[in-house]
């Protein structure tokens, strides 16, 4: 959607109410980080989900990411990444398909996201996660070689966390629903469609074993947990996610996302200082229509966003790209690029994840 005549006036109002909202959370008390962390019963709703996300780089070059969606029926959407500089990519089994069987001990004890070789498991809520991938994995230089693979470490954070509810800039919230037009239908779609989502910077500290070499990593670090009533891909329509770590400690989350139900362009990030102070991102000028519409994205970039008055220039350049569906294995591609970056001359490094919706570009 663009903004209409009156969007300046709906901006200004929008703004106003999210102000107050944000105002009666804050003096009332602000939800336990207990509460969110703890694993909860699915929805009714078929496509009920409870989803997290780890990924982790390191800046000489090994890189890794890894995900399970909980479904209902004991399924799960699950993935797994790592790459090694000596090696290249190496994919999860069943990659491009994540429909996994859920660990059976995992879904009886609802203490871990657990399937097909892959867990995480919490150990102490916003500060600490057992990760492990233990399975084979597919090289994707030579696709017919499978490599036994262990990773086994520690998710561990002392950074703040980034609720979308309670902390997405205002500006971009009140922006992203001004350029939309007002009906019935669009305020119920904002409530059916709603997902709680948090954020955290962290470090991994772990080893890894592929065939008979082992590694020892210690890298910069981020996850992600989303919930609600439903997650429904057919909805999605695009949207661009990076995540970059630079060689001075700053570490930036931002993401573009195009949900015509709901928001047709909403900008959501922050910026995590080296020390630790978390700045929202108020703007960014990555269109996604000018990037990759059809469904390849570039693999060479730029885009600018600003946080406190800030403005940041990054450079993206993808070193390792792969794809998976999730959804039935249909509704959604998802391209995910390992990356090499530069914000304002600091170098770093980084993962990207691009959406796109599977209906209307099949098999891209
Ligand atoms: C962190 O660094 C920023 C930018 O240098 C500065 O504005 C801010 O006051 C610092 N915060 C703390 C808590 O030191």
């Amino acid at each position: 959607s663009q903004p209409g005549k009156w969007f300046h006036v709906k901006f200004a109002s929008f703004y106003f109410i999210l102000w107050l909202r944000r105002l009666k959370t804050k003096i009332m008390k602000p939800l336990p980080v207990g509460d969110l962390e703890t694993m909860k019963p699915l929805s009714k709703h078929e496509k009920a989900f409870d989803a997290t996300f780890f990924q982790a780089v390191s800046q000489n070059g090994f890189y890794f990411c890894g995900g399970i969606e909980r479904r209902h029926q004991a399924k799960a959407n699950g993935l797994f990444y790592i790459a090694v500089p000596e090696l290249g990519l190496l994919e999860s089994q069943k990659l491009p398909n994540t429909l996994l069987d859920s660990d059976p001990v995992s879904v009886l004890l609802n203490k871990e996201y657990g399937a097909e070789g892959i867990s995480f498991a919490i150990a102490e809520p916003m500060k600490k996660w057992h990760v492990s991938y233990n399975g084979k994995m597919r090289l994707q230089k030579s696709p017919d070689r499978l490599l036994d693979v262990k990773l086994n470490g520690e998710w561990t954070s002392d950074l703040p966390y980034f609720l979308f509810e309670t902390d997405i800039s205002l500006n971009c919230l009140a922006k992203a629903i001004a350029r939309e037009t007002w009906t019935n239908e669009f305020f119920k779609s904002l409530k059916t469609a709603h997902q709680t989502h948090y954020e955290q910077m962290g470090y991994f500290t772990g080893t890894l074993s592929v065939g008979h070499k082992s590694y020892r990593l210690e890298m910069d670090a981020f996850r992600d947990h989303s919930f609600g009533y439903k997650r429904d891909w057919s909805l999605m329509h695009r949207y661009a996610f990076h995540m970059m770590y630079l060689q001075d400690g700053t570490r930036v989350s931002i993401g573009i996302v195009s949900q015509p139900v709901t928001t047709s362009l909403l900008e959501m990030g922050y910026v995590v200082l080296p020390n630790k102070t978390l700045q929202c991102i108020d703007s960014c000028d990555l269109l996604l229509y000018q990037h990759g519409e059809k469904g390849n994205p570039g693999k060479n970039y730029a885009f600018s966003f600003q946080a406190n008055k800030q403005t940041y220039e990054a450079k993206i350049q993808v070193i390792y790209e792969s794809f998976h569906y999730k959804g039935n294995n249909i509704e959604a591609k998802l391209i995910e690029r390992f990356i090499e970056c530069e914000v304002n001359g600091i170098k770093g490094k980084g993962i990207s994840e691009w959406h796109y919706n599977n209906f209307k570009n099949p098999n891209q």
